[in-house]
This record gives C-alpha cells, structure tokens and sequence, in this order.
C-alpha cells in the first residue's frame, strides 16, 4: 500500500495538467495547485498516506457527507419528503430543475439539497450551537479535536455567494426552508470552510466504512444509504465518469478534496486543488482511477488477478 501510495504521489507531481483552482469563492483563489496528499484508513486501523497529507484544505462541498449524516439523525426519512435521491445531471450549483420540480432538489449533495439538510440540522438551534454540533461528529469520526472551520473562507463564500442565496430563496419561496435564508446561508457557509488533512478527513470517513473496528456514528441500513448516494450523486454531473473510472463511492469538494469509501475495506481521501470541467479534483479523480485499478477496490468486481493481496 505504501510504495502504491508513494507512486500514486509521485505521478502527480510529475503531471503537468493540475486543472483549474476554484476561483468563484476568492479566498481559495489563491491556493497553490501544486499540492497533492493522499491517505488511506483501512479497516484494521492502519493508515498509510503521501504527498501533503497533513495539509489541511478546506472540505467544502465533502461536508455535506456530515451534514446529511447530522440531518438524518435529526428526522431519519422525514428528510426525504424535502430533498430527493436522485442525480441531477447538472453542475453543483445548478437552479435549472428547482422550478421544475416544485423546489424539492435532486439530492443532498447538489448545492440546493446540501442547503435543505442545513436547514434540517439547523432547525431549533442557532447557527453556533449547529456548527458545533457538526463540529463535534467530525470530531468523534476521527478522534481528533483539532478540526475547525476558517472564519476567513467562510466569510469570502458568504459575501461573493449570490447562487447559493438565490437557491435559498428559490427553496424559501416554496416553503422547503424552515429557517431564514441569512441563517442557512451563514451555516452553510461555515459548515464548508471546515478544514481537514487528508490523513484526518480518511479518519472521519470511517464511519461510512462496514467493518467492526469502524466508529459506529450511524445505523448499518444509513451507511449503505449514504454511500449509494455518494455513487450515485457525489460528483454532480461528473458522477457517472466517477463511477464508470473509479467505481466506488466519493464525495468531492471545490477545495479539490475527495473521500471515497471502498465499504468493509477503507476511507480514502486525496486532495489536489486544480479541478476538472465537472468542479472536482482532476489530479484527486485521475489518483484513484490508478488506485482502484492496482487495488481491484471497485464495488462492482475484482478483476482477474486483482487482489488488495499487498495490502
Ligand atoms: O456552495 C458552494 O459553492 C461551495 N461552498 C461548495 C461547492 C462544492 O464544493 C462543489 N464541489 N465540488
């Protein structure tokens, strides 16, 4: 695992297309693409990582992994009567199918639906107590109290963010908001600037991996539900070539970071934070391609001769 992990570096840092840093939020404009980290957290507790994998980067749109963990808990299936299961096929931040569909977004990884399971988390506390409820499972998931949020980004996203106000207000005008749009908005925005390594952010996605040392945070019957939907929409409209590439379950961010679960095996993350045409990591996508060919990871089947047998 570690000389895969080394090579997986190395090719990256070799590979002179790093795609494009996000730009929209200004604050992360300014990251230097030439930064690569991975880390992988397997099922018996050891954790092998290369590249800048103690960097923290900000998680974005990763939260959302979190945040429907947190929504969940909060009114279990009530959630779906407000936020769909299915992949837009459109990009993040999209509003296209919002009037279409009487304001009940696709699912809770596109920018609408994430803001409606901010709103569910939200609802009865104030933004602070939220956040630090969202704080606290981040956390508890990786065993590490030093996880925070940078004031900063937060604030950059919430003065530029004119989309994601007017997907608030699109859902507030068909009555899928309980709370104002300034107070989704100011958590939402928090809940993205959360910071995290990669060594760090494999550690908290092991709740979503099915194996008995894993931190139990959520029921076995929702573990599997997340990971459908990080399959099925945790790319936007990249979800498919995700899927078709790499074959197991992840969530990107516009920081350029991806968790991706291989269920009863590991939690993987990879940052890199020049994107593709889709707004995820191009360097993070193409590293787990490698990866879940040298592995045969991919949920649906082990190639001939592939093993995991090295690791
Ligand atoms: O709402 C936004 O636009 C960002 N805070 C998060 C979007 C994001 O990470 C999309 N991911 N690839």
């Amino acid at each position: 695992m570690q000389e895969l992990l080394t090579e997986i570096a190395e090719a990256a840092a070799a590979n002179p297309d790093k795609g494009n840093v996000a730009t929209y939020i200004p604050e992360l404009a300014g990251i230097d693409p030439n930064q690569f980290g991975i880390a992988v957290a397997l099922a018996d507790g050891r954790v092998f990582t290369a590249g800048n994998a103690d960097v923290p980067f900000s998680i974005q749109s990763v939260s959302k992994i979190f945040a429907l963990a947190l929504a969940l808990g909060r009114v279990g299936d009530q959630l779906w009567y407000r936020v769909g299961r299915e992949p837009s096929g459109l990009s993040f931040d999209s509003i296209l199918l919002l009037e279409r569909e009487d304001g009940i977004p696709r699912n809770p990884f596109i920018n609408a639906g994430a803001l409606v399971t901010t709103d569910t988390y939200l609802a009865g506390s104030t933004p602070r107590e939220a956040l630090g409820e969202l704080l606290r499972f981040i956390r508890a998931a990786c065993d590490d109290d030093s996880i925070h949020m940078n004031e900063k980004v937060a604030k950059s996203e919430l003065a530029t963010g004119h989309r994601n106000f007017s997907l608030a207000h699109y859902l507030a005008s068909y009555g899928n908001l309980r709370a104002s749009v300034d107070k989704v908005l100011g958590t939402y925005c928090h809940q993205c600037a959360i910071e995290m390594s990669c060594r760090q952010l494999a550690l908290a996605g092991r709740f979503l991996v099915d194996a008995p040392r894993m931190p139990g945070l959520v029921s076995i019957e929702r573990r599997r539900r997340i990971n459908a939907l990080m399959m099925t929409c945790g790319h936007y409209d990249g979800s498919g070539d995700f899927a078709f590439r790499v074959g197991m379950p992840g969530k990107s961010g516009v920081g350029g970071g991806i968790l991706v679960i291989s269920p009863s095996r590991a939690s993987i993350a990879v940052w890199s934070p020049g994107l593709n045409k889709y707004g995820n990591s191009k360097l993070g996508t193409e590293a787990m391609e490698h990866f879940a060919h040298k592995t045969g990871w991919s949920v649906f089947g082990v190639p001939h001769g592939g093993e995991g047998a090295h690791v």
